[in-house]
C-alpha cells in the first residue's frame, strides 16, 4: 500500500506543514500591514511603500503557500482514501477540519479584495477594524490543527 511508504507519506506531511506555516504567516501579517497602512496619507511614499509590500507578500507568499497547501493535502487525502477508504473523511474531525479551511479560504479571498482596495485608495475599513480581526486566521487553524491530531469522533 501507497500509505505503508512511511517515508513519501511523511515528506508529503512535513511538506504540507511547511505550506500551511507560510500560508498562515501571510495570513496573520497582511492585516497588520493593512491596520498600519490605514495611518498613511493617500500618495504618499508611505502610502506608496505599503501597497508595494502588500502586492508582494500576497503574491510571493501567501497565493503560492495555499496553491501548495491544496496541493498538498489533496495528495495526502487521496493517499488515505487508497488505505482508509471514504469513512475516514466523514468523520467530525474530518469536516471541522474542512469548514476550517474554508473559513481560511474566505478569509483570503477577502483579505485579496482589501488588498486591491487598499492599492486603488478605496480603503474604508479602519484600524481598529484590521487590528480586531488580525486573529481570525489564527483561531482558525487552532480548531483545524487540533481537529487533526486528536481526530475527535473518529
Ligand atoms: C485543502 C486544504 C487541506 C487538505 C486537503 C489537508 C489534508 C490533510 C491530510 C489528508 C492530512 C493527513 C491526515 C492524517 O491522515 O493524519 C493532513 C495533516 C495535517 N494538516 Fe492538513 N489539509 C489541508 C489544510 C490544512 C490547514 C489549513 C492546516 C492548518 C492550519 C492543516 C494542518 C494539518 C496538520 C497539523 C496535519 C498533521 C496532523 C498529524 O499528523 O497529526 N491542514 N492534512
Amino acid at each position: 500500500m501507497i500509505r505503508d511508504s512511511v517515508t513519501f507519506y511523511n515528506v508529503l506531511l512535513g511538506l504540507h506543514i511547511i505550506a500551511v506555516i507560510a500560508w498562515m504567516s501571510g495570513l496573520l501579517y497582511l492585516p497588520r500591514l493593512f491596520a498600519y497602512h490605514t495611518r498613511a496619507e493617500a500618495g504618499s511614499q508611505m502610502d506608496e511603500t505599503f501597497k508595494t509590500m502588500e502586492v508582494k507578500l500576497l503574491r510571493i507568499i501567501i497565493n503560492p503557500s495555499m496553491i501548495l497547501v491544496f496541493i498538498l493535502g489533496g495528495t495526502l487525502v487521496w493517499v488515505d482514501l487508497q488505505r482508509l477508504g471514504p469513512h475516514f473523511w466523514l468523520s467530525p474531525w474530518a469536516l471541522t477540519k474542512l469548514a476550517g479551511i474554508l473559513v481560511l479560504s474566505g478569509w483570503h479571498g477577502f483579505l485579496a479584495g482589501a488588498r486591491r482596495a487598499f492599492a486603488e485608495n478605496r480603503n474604508t475599513r479602519s484600524e481598529h477594524f484590521w487590528r480586531m480581526t488580525n486573529e481570525l486566521p489564527f483561531l482558525a487553524a487552532i480548531v483545524i490543527v487540533l481537529s487533526v491530531t486528536t481526530k475527535f469522533g473518529s
